[in-house]
C-alpha cells in the first residue's frame, strides 16, 4: 500500500470508529484543531514537527514541472467510477518569485493537506514552486501564492476529451492559513469562483492552442530577468536607427 492511502485510510478509520458525526464536520473540527495548532506552531515549530509536516506533503502531492504537468493532471485511466478527476495545484515560489513571502501559506497548505485528502471524493494534489518553474507559471500567467483548481474529465471512447474546467484563487501572503484552503475546498468556496475561460487557460486557451504559451512564457521570463532599464535602452536604440 503507497503511504498516501495509508495515510488516508487511517484518517477515514478514525473518523468511522468515532460514532456518527459526519466526516465533513469531523474535518472541519480538525482544522480548528489544526489552525489552533499551527497559530502557536508557526513563530517557532520544533524542526521533527516541521520534518513531518513536510513528509505528509510530500507522499501526497506531486510537484509538476513543464514537462510532466500534462502527463499528470490526468484522469487515472483504470478508475472507472467518476468521470471527472478533481486536481488542486498549489502554486509556490521562493525567493525569486514570492520574494520569500511564500513560506506561511505554503506551511498551510501542507499542513491542510491529509485533512483535504480524507475528504470523501477526495482530489489528487500538485504542487508547482514558480522559482524552479517559472516557464510553467508564466505560460499560466500564474503567481505565486495560488491555488488551481481543475476539474479534468476523463476522454470519450473516441479518445477525443471534453473540456478540462479550471477555477483559480490568488491567495494572500500573509493572512493564508489552513481555514482559507478549508473554506474554499470543504465549505464550496470554489463553487463561488467562476471557471476561468480566457487566453491563459492552461489546456485550452488560445495561447495553448497555438502553441505560443511557452514561447510566450519565455518572453516573460526573459523581460523579469532583465534589468529595468535595458528596455528603455533597447527602445531608444531602435528608435534611433528608425531616424
Ligand atoms: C511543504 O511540503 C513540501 C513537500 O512537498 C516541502 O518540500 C516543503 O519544505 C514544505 N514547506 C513547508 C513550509 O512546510
Ligand atoms: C532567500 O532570502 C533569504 C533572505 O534574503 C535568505 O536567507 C535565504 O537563504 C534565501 N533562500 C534561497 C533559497 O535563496
Ligand atoms: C508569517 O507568520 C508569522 C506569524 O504569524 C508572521 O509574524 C510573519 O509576518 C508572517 N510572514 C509573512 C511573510 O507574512
Ligand atoms: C492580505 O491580508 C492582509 C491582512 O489581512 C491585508 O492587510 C491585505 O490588504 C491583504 N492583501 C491583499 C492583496 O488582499
Amino acid at each position: 500500500m503507497r503511504p498516501t492511502s495509508a495515510i488516508v485510510l487511517a484518517f477515514a478509520a478514525s473518523t468511522l470508529a468515532q460514532d456518527q458525526i459526519p466526516l465533513v464536520d469531523k474535518l472541519k473540527g480538525w482544522f480548528s484543531q489544526a489552525t489552533a495548532a499551527v497559530s502557536s506552531a508557526v513563530p517557532s515549530a520544533p524542526a521533527p514537527v516541521e520534518a513531518s509536516r513536510a513528509k505528509v506533503a510530500e507522499s501526497v502531492q506531486h510537484p509538476l514541472t513543464l514537462e510532466n504537468w500534462k502527463d499528470t493532471l490526468t484522469v487515472d485511466p483504470t478508475v472507472s467510477a467518476p468521470a471527472t478527476q478533481d486536481w488542486l495545484v498549489f502554486v509556490t515560489g521562493a525567493n525569486a518569485t514570492c520574494y520569500g513571502f511564500c513560506g506561511n501559506a505554503t506551511k498551510a497548505w501542507n499542513t491542510s493537506l491529509p485533512f483535504l485528502a480524507a475528504k470523501s471524493n477526495a482530489p489528487k494534489f500538485a504542487v508547482v514552486d514558480c522559482d524552479a518553474e517559472p516557464i510553467l507559471c508564466n505560460s499560466w500567467s500564474v503567481g505565486p501564492p495560488s491555488l488551481y483548481y481543475f476539474q479534468i474529465p476523463k476522454p470519450l471512447a473516441d479518445q477525443s476529451a471534453p473540456a478540462a474546467t479550471v477555477r483559480y484563487q490568488t491567495l494572500n501572503r500573509t493572512s493564508t492559513t489552513v481555514d482559507t484552503f478549508k473554506a474554499l475546498v470543504l465549505d464550496g468556496g470554489f463553487d463561488s469562483i467562476e471557471p476561468y475561460e480566457g487566453l491563459f487557460h492552461p489546456f485550452n486557451g488560445q495561447l495553448q492552442e497555438y502553441q505560443l504559451a511557452v514561447p510566450f512564457a519565455y518572453v516573460m521570463w526573459a523581460f523579469s530577468k532583465m534589468p529595468s532599464w535595458l528596455p528603455m535602452i533597447l527602445i531608444s536604440f531602435v528608435s534611433r536607427s528608425f531616424m
